[in-house]
């Protein structure tokens, strides 16, 4: 028997007579009460030291060869593990080196961690590896790389969502890893900051359903399964906000939108059960997340119960002191955070977090109980995960790595993330025996299409990028053959180049499409200045108006930058957000019709950059002369058929609490071709006590619809979906009149 099963079920057996009252909380109580008998005995047997080890997560780096940790190719170096793992009794570990590992060599990598954890540490505790895995197992080679979170949203499929989840923990698992960062679970308010593309776009009810799905496929009913895993909600709160736009610069939300929009789906998600939340990097009315013990602590743990651990984010806890400047010292950053609701420090560079916090529990600054809840939590997923069953890797799901019905999963996924924002007289979809013009920066990139997070952070390095995955350009002479197009970039991303030359071939072709967008870029890297596209894409698209042949915009970006200047240059707008890998291949489908596109926008996108007002603004902003006017507003895609809605009904016209109130409308797909749409049921309350949003979203879904067919669609309205954050501070529902408005149809109720 090897020594760390013989170890850790000593320990168990003893275990049987610690019975540990099960509070109740986000984990179910069975298995909550299973484990904490379990880690009663662990604690009792754990010295201090091995306590807060727990509580020390480093990145990988820290115990790599190589100066910095990064010599290529990677390799663990053996000593310095043993110095993290049985000197600091570290607990955790994250991340990737400069870029991604091969399958194999995750599995190098995660043996030769739990080999020094299991083999050779006193307690045999296992090693918790976390990762970045947003689009994907971005960080394992060959993995299926799907749409960024943004591209997902525009599917408003929960569906997708959730199947995405599913192969993603699979993938993440067949590397040998249990632990996703992911899913981000901050609104996309605020189009400047550079992370809004790792969101589910502007809306509470779309980030949640969506969200929650996701996490859904992430853990199953049971996250020790070997396909399944811990997911880690993040940024916990309110961390997409910046009132700058910049990443990581202060917020100021208030209590009450704080409860209405920051929280609400990181609240549903705690209460399906979601066992990590990792912190807010970013400061709100002054106070940095990781010194906010109202959220980690009163709301999060006592509040919503969580049973599960709090992570830091990367070396934020040191920020305290080095950037926000509310701890005069590393030593008082550490007991703020840790008091504050902090569980696991991502240090993560060395053991400083392990030696200062040693010294604060030694001095009597921080008490035992604290780090005893913080290891018990920490303890909880270790065992949830099925890291003490299942610490090493399994070999035997190498075989279905990156299979080929994924890819087609891939694909289909981004043809649904499409969203075509204008098709003047039809110009779209494009026949396939026509001529065509491409151009533009991201015509013939890979990186464009996946962004940050993908082979390396920034995921900017086009020379790591498969070499059989299709650019925009490539999937096009795919589709139509090389002989009928012609490709002059004509602009990099800030800078006119063969623009005459572009000009020039344009003449010989019946179309140009005109590639424009954003380059890669991840966090705090990718902060603009300005939400207008760079002038020189748009100079590319002016210039190229002045031929007269039609113009078809392709956009990949991470957010909506403004493009009104060329709006009216151009007859088709497919906006592709960042669609993955097979992002190329989905937008040359839509182009030429093999796809019919039904994307809608998951946020507002602004005309004006002075202009951002969001679809749920409230009445004074649509008052005196006010307007929500953007380019393209929140759930908005069009079709290449039409849709036409009547019969919108309500089955009664007071609702009292008890009751919900059924919604009923059709649909009939009125043009030529199948297509899909997606119903929105929005909800406007028209009085209350807290000025109410001139609309809500509160439900949808998506369809299918042959031509000629129509549908009847239902949704049932429940007082819980009339509530919001009152004057309190607390979730109420006020009685009186609101109206329902699906498409351009409406109706009122009264609730009483
Ligand atoms: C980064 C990000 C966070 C990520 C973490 C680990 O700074 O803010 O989203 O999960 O560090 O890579």
């Amino acid at each position: 028997m090897r020594l760390y099963v013989k170890n850790v079920i000593a320990l168990f057996a003893m275990a049987a007579i610690a019975v540990a009252a099960a509070p109740s909380g986000s984990f179910p109580a069975k298995r909550l009460k299973e484990v904490d008998a379990r880690i009663d005995t662990l604690l009792k047997a754990m010295t201090l030291e091995e306590k807060i080890g727990q509580m020390t997560q480093v990145t990988i780096d820290v115990v790599s060869k190589g100066a910095d940790g990064r010599d290529e190719p990677h390799a663990v170096d053996t000593a310095k593990l043993r110095d993290a793992i049985l000197r600091y009794h570290v607990g955790s570990i994250l991340n990737v080196g400069p870029s991604f590992y091969s399958v194999a060599h995750w599995h190098e990598v995660i043996s030769a961690i739990q080999d020094v954890a299991l083999k050779e540490s006193r307690l045999s505790i296992p090693i918790l590896y976390g990762i970045d895995a947003v689009h994907g197992a971005n960080y394992t080679e060959g993995a299926t790389l799907f749409p960024q979170s943004i591209a997902l949203a525009a599917t408003w499929d929960p569906g997708i969502l959730r199947r995405v989840g599913e192969i993603t923990a699979f993938e993440v698992r067949a590397s040998g890893i249990p632990w996703n960062f992911h899913p981000v679970l901050d609104l996309g308010r605020q189009p400047l900051w550079p992370r809004l593309w790792e969101t589910y776009g502007e809306d509470v009810t779309l980030a949640k359903t969506l969200g929650l799905a996701y996490m859904d496929g992430l853990m199953g009913q049971d996250m020790s399964a070997r396909e399944h895993l811990a997911p880690c909600l993040k940024h916990y709160a309110g961390y997409s906000m910046p009132l700058s736009g910049k990443d990581r610069t202060p917020a100021w939300i208030d209590e009450r939108m704080m409860r209405e929009y920051s929280l609400p789906t990181f609240e549903a998600a705690v209460r399906a059960g979601a066992p990590t939340v990792m912190v807010n990097s970013g400061e709100i009315n002054g106070i940095p997340g990781h010194a906010n013990y109202h959220l980690l602590t009163e709301i999060l743990k006592q509040e919503w119960e969580f049973d599960g651990f709090v992570v830091s984010d990367w070396e934020d806890i040191k920020r305290l002191h080095t950037r926000d400047r509310v701890a005069d010292s590393q030593e008082e950053a550490v007991r703020l955070a840790v008091m504050a609701g902090v569980d696991m420090s991502m240090v993560p560079n060395d053991f400083s977090f392990y030696t200062l916090l040693l010294d604060l529990v030694n001095n009597g600054k921080i008490p035992h109980s604290r780090i005893d809840d913080a290891v018990r939590r920490i303890l909880r997923v270790k065992f949830l995960v099925g890291l003490f069953d299942n610490p090493y890797p399994d070999q035997s799901m190498a075989a279905t790595f990156a299979s080929p019905e994924w890819t087609v999963f891939n694909r289909k996924t981004a043809q649904e993330s499409m969203t075509l924002l204008k098709n003047e007289r039809g110009i779209l979809p494009l026949d396939k025996d026509v001529r065509v013009l491409v151009t533009g920066p991201t015509a013939n990139l890979l990186h464009v299409l996946n962004s940050g997070w993908t082979i390396t952070w920034q995921g900017d390095n086009e020379s790591l990028y498969p070499k059989n995955k299709p650019t925009i350009l490539r999937a096009i002479q795919a589709k139509i053959g090389e002989g009928r197009v012609t490709y002059v970039a004509g602009s990099t991303f800030d800078a006119l180049t063969d623009v005459d030359r572009a000009v020039r071939e344009a003449a010989g072709a019946d179309v140009i499409i005109a590639c424009l967008g954003e380059k890669a870029y991840c966090e705090t890297p990718g902060n603009v200045n300005d939400l207008t596209l760079e002038k020189a894409q748009l100079d590319l698209v002016d210039e190229l108006s002045k031929t007269g042949k039609p113009i078809v915009l392709v956009l990949v970006e991470g957010r909506p930058r403004i493009i009104h200047r060329i709006v009216d240059r151009v007859q088709g707008i497919v906006l592709g957000f960042l669609p993955g890998m097979e992002g190329g291949s989905a937008i040359a489908d839509v182009l030429f019709g093999d796809v019919n596109p039904s994307g809608k926008l998951p946020v507002s996108y602004p005309k004006y950059p002075n202009s951002l007002t969001l679809y749920d603004c409230k009445p004074a902003e649509v008052a005196d002369g006010n307007t929500y006017d953007p380019e393209f507003r929140f759930g908005y895609g069009l079709s290449y058929t039409m849709f036409a809605y009547s019969d919108l009904v309500l089955d009664r016209p007071i609702l009292d609490g008890k009751d919900s109130l059924v919604v009923s409308v059709t649909v009939g797909n009125t043009g030529q071709v199948p297509g899909k749409e997606v119903v929105q049921l929005y909800v406007t309350d028209l009085y209350r006590s807290v000025t109410p949003p001139i609309r809500e979203l509160k439900a949808f879904r998506k369809i299918d619809l042959q031509p000629g067919e129509r549908k009847t669609v239902t949704f049932a309205l429940r007082e819980a979906d009339l509530t919001f954050i009152g004057r309190e501070y607390k979730r109420i529902a006020e009685k009186g009149k609101f109206r329902v408005t699906i498409d351009r149809l409406s109706q009122e109720f009264e609730l009483r």
